[in-house]
């Protein structure tokens, strides 16, 4: 398979009509095809016959799990064509007649009409950029170093990447589309692609107007989503997928890796470090030296004598430790993994019936078959006894999958490997994280289990958040993070960030300060680096890097209460936590939101648009319009509308609080990970002289077991009041199964009279930016005196 050729529409033929409840037809023979309406807004196409008459396609898909949704109309017409409207009549998108579904040999591919005004985004995890627009890209799942030229990887825009998700929104004047392909196998897509012959001289392919969707082979599945918002569509999207289960409080909070740690006892020692240098930390990472000899689920006797103590200690003093699991395992007669394994068949074969083998760490390697239950049983048999050590998160790593410098095409599938190479490729890794959960879940039943992943598959954000994979130490790779991670959160992956300070290569103070900067608000945020590069744990470089590092981890723990409702949210609902600007605004006439790749939303209420490149300290922001904004690093209000000059300075980013909005804080001092979700400081984020409304709604729980599921939670409904200089706030608890809530509030504005559930609260007890700056401390002067709780009432 070549990365870089596609299927060609002109190699293909079309499907010259329809019949209802039938087939396509095609000269000479039909292709049966069902058509069906899942859901409102929610029609699966499926087509049959010849050679697509199995769909390998592991990803768990449930439309019945949509909540709501909107009746839209799908037409097909006698000659093939396809018309999907709303109910006013208006189209969203269509295909030609004669020229809608196509075949060729094995490929399928559907043919749809691009529009000027279109615009497009999803397409799970690539390096491409955030629009769409006249993107050829192909979904399979890559071993980016293994398979790229450096040169290619450090300054470009390497395609394809870790993540398949074959799936493409359109955004259309009328409404909110999702197109997805429901096929494991190497899919396509081409958005209004133009292409040169030899990157020269333009040719006409007939495609420039068209976008295509499609599989070089397996079963065409096709689902079509319709919606009247990004949020409305993502939502069913998510649903449809599985939303992310909610994760322990400790995945939340700042993770430190490095390949190169390799004992638990460098881990004791890093865990000073931090406590030295005043930093919060949760997870601490262990790369794969930790192995004996890299042989998953060991560790080295030699580096590790007291392994499983030491876990639990380092876990119980609240640092879980992550520990990195390989899928390949060591083709090694005397190691118990590879004994049971062999004895159960378990591994993928070669086209000769004997097991792939593989060059990874270990050496010679051989690879689980995921795509098989009973070998899923049998890795989760080797997860859970791995992970009664006192785990309760993993990383799961070369999972794309990567067998090195041997053929992948010689990795077959099946107990007889009767399945080629390209029908699990894929999903290898949504089958590894499936087994390892279970695995993990059943060691510790009580406990909320985290893993990460490198590669992923369609649906597979329920079983593990993904990681953007291996990215450089360099500003283009820090700009690249906010559209890759964008992408990757409208594609049903909800929990990603990028490796903090760059992966490859050595990083330098500006280069790790700004990523810090960057990327404290991403969902997930762990900083991790490759062998042998220079050193980017927080005190690494100056004293002005270090206190920039902190500030910035203390400013995620102070909004850490905040950040959980995201995730809770996302469990709930499927909304996005890290989110475009026109997820949550419109454009306006003078802010076009369509393509701004350098800014986010974190959840509805906090926007993120940071500096970006070596030399910028300014830049412009598009505040989204019909809104104020408050800056905490300026203590400032400005209303939205037209894009903002910003000037950055070493100790301040671009952050915006949505006016109208409550944002919950931590009461405690922010230098200890354990954030408290009881005792939380409500800032009040309303602006001083006008008149509004509006409510909010809190969710606390124990942040680690499953109990909330037993309905163990706490609840409290806030309403605000403002006119001008007035503010009263209201409000009640509805359930406390968890403890009470012990609330405290914080104002961002000189109101003359704060009223809370009725009783007057003395202005200045309260001032938020004061709590901003001590947070800040060591970066802003002297951390303030002032009590850190906010109001408590
Ligand atoms: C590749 C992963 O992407 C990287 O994060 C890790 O450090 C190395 N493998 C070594 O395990």
């Amino acid at each position: 398979m070549y990365f870089n050729k596609y299927p060609f529409s002109q190699n293909f033929q079309f499907a010259s009509g329809y019949e209802p409840k039938a087939h396509f037809q095609f000269a000479g023979e039909t292709r049966p095809v069902e058509v069906n309406t899942c859901r409102p807004g929610i029609f699966r196409l499926t087509v049959r016959g010849a050679s697509w008459d199995e769909n390998y396609s592991q990803a768990e898909l449930n439309p019945e799990a949509v909540e709501d949704g909107q009746p839209y109309q799908l037409e097909i017409t006698p000659e093939g064509a396809i018309h999907l409207s709303n109910t006013d009549g208006q189209t969203l998108l269509q295909s030609l007649p004669q020229r809608t579904f196509g075949k060729c040999g094995t490929a399928s591919m559907f043919r749809f009409c691009h529009q000027q005004e279109y615009r497009y985004y999803g397409a799970g995890s690539k390096v491409t950029g955030f629009e769409h627009t006249g993107l050829r890209t192909k979904f399979w799942n890559t071993d980016v170093f293994a398979d790229f030229p450096l040169e290619q990887i450090v300054a470009g825009r390497p395609d394809p990447y870790y993540v398949s998700v074959p799936y493409l929104i359109i955004q259309t004047p009328a409404g909110w589309v999702g197109l997805l392909y429901n096929n494991p196998q190497a899919t396509f897509l081409s958005i209004a692609a133009r292409l040169k012959i030899e990157s020269f001289t333009q040719v006409c392919t007939g495609d420039e107007d068209a976008i295509l969707i499609g599989a070089e082979s397996g079963q065409p599945d096709l689902f079509i989503l319709a919606a009247p918002t990004l949020a409305a569509l993502t939502r069913q999207f998510q649903q449809m997928v599985g939303t992310t289960p909610r994760p322990p409080l400790w995945a939340l909070g700042y993770q430190q890796s490095r390949w190169g740690y390799r004992s638990v006892s460098q881990l004791q020692a890093l865990r000073e470090d931090f406590e030295q240098h005043d930093i919060p930390v949760d997870g601490l990472w262990l790369d794969i030296d930790y192995m004996d000899g890299f042989r998953v689920f060991t560790a080295d006797p030699a580096e590790n004598p007291d392994f499983a103590e030491e876990v639990m200690a380092l876990s119980k003093a609240g640092h879980p430790v992550v520990p990195i699991i390989d899928p390949g395992v060591k083709m090694d007669p005397d190691y118990d993994v590879y004994q049971t394994g062999h004895a159960q068949n378990a591994f993928c074969k070669n086209p000769e019936g004997t097991e792939f083998v593989g060059l990874v760490w270990p050496g010679l390697t051989v690879f689980p078959d995921f795509s098989r239950e009973e070998v899923r049983q049998w890795w989760a048999d080797q997860a859970e006894t791995f992970a009664r050590q006192g785990f309760v998160g993993a990383w799961l790593d070369m999972n794309d999958p990567a067998a090195g410098k041997s053929n992948p095409y010689d990795m077959r599938f099946g107990a007889d490997g009767e399945h080629p190479h390209e029908t699990y490729h894929n999903q290898y890794a949504l089958g590894m994280a499936r087994a390892t959960r279970e695995g993990f879940e059943r060691a510790h039943p009580e406990k909320r289990i985290f893993l990460l992943t490198r590669s992923n598959f369609l649906s597979g954000g329920k079983y593990a958040a993904v990681w953007t994979g291996d990215n450089v130490a360099n500003f283009h790779y820090l700009r690249m993070m906010i559209p890759t991670c964008l992408n990757l959160s409208l594609s049903g992956i909800p929990f990603n960030g990028a490796d903090v300070g760059g992966f490859d290569g050595d990083t330098c103070p500006e280069l790790l300060r700004a990523w810090f900067k960057a990327a404290f608000l991403t969902p997930f945020f762990r900083n991790h680096s490759v062998l042998n590069s220079i050193k980017q744990e927080p005190w690494a470089f100056d004293q002005k890097t270090l206190e920039i590092c902190r500030a910035f981890i203390r400013l995620r723990y102070l909004l850490m209460p905040y950040l959980y409702q995201q995730f809770i949210a996302q469990q709930e609902w499927g909304d996005a936590i890290m989110r475009p600007l026109f997820y949550d605004f419109n454009s306006s006439d003078e802010l076009d939101l369509s393509y701004v790749d350098d800014a986010f939303m974190v959840g509805p209420s906090i926007l993120h648009a940071p500096c970006l490149s070596e030399d910028e300290t300014k830049r412009r922001i598009p505040l989204p319009a019909g809104q104020d904004w408050y800056q905490p690093f300026e203590d400032e209000w400005t209303t939205g509308g037209s894009p903002l000059q910003y000037t950055e300075n070493a100790e301040t980013s671009g952050v915006f609080f949505r006016e109208g909005s409550i944002i919950p804080l931590r009461q405690d001092e922010p230098s200890a990970n354990a954030t408290d979700l009881l005792h939380v400081n409500f800032l009040i984020v309303g602006r001083p002289g006008t008149e509004r409304e509006f409510s909010y709604h809190y969710t606390a729980d124990d942040g680690d077991s499953l109990s909330y599921q037993d309905g163990v939670i706490s609840t409290m409904d806030i309403h605000v009041r403002i006119s001008e200089k007035r503010i009263e706030v209201e409000w009640a608890q509805p359930i406390d199964r968890y403890g009470k809530i012990v609330p405290a509030f914080s104002f961002v504005g000189a109101f003359d009279e704060i009223r809370v559930n009725g009783a007057s609260v003395e202005a200045g007890e309260n001032d938020f930016s004061k709590l901003w700056q001590h947070t800040m401390k060591g970066v802003r002067g002297t951390p303030s005196p002032t009590p850190f709780c906010g109001a408590s009432v």
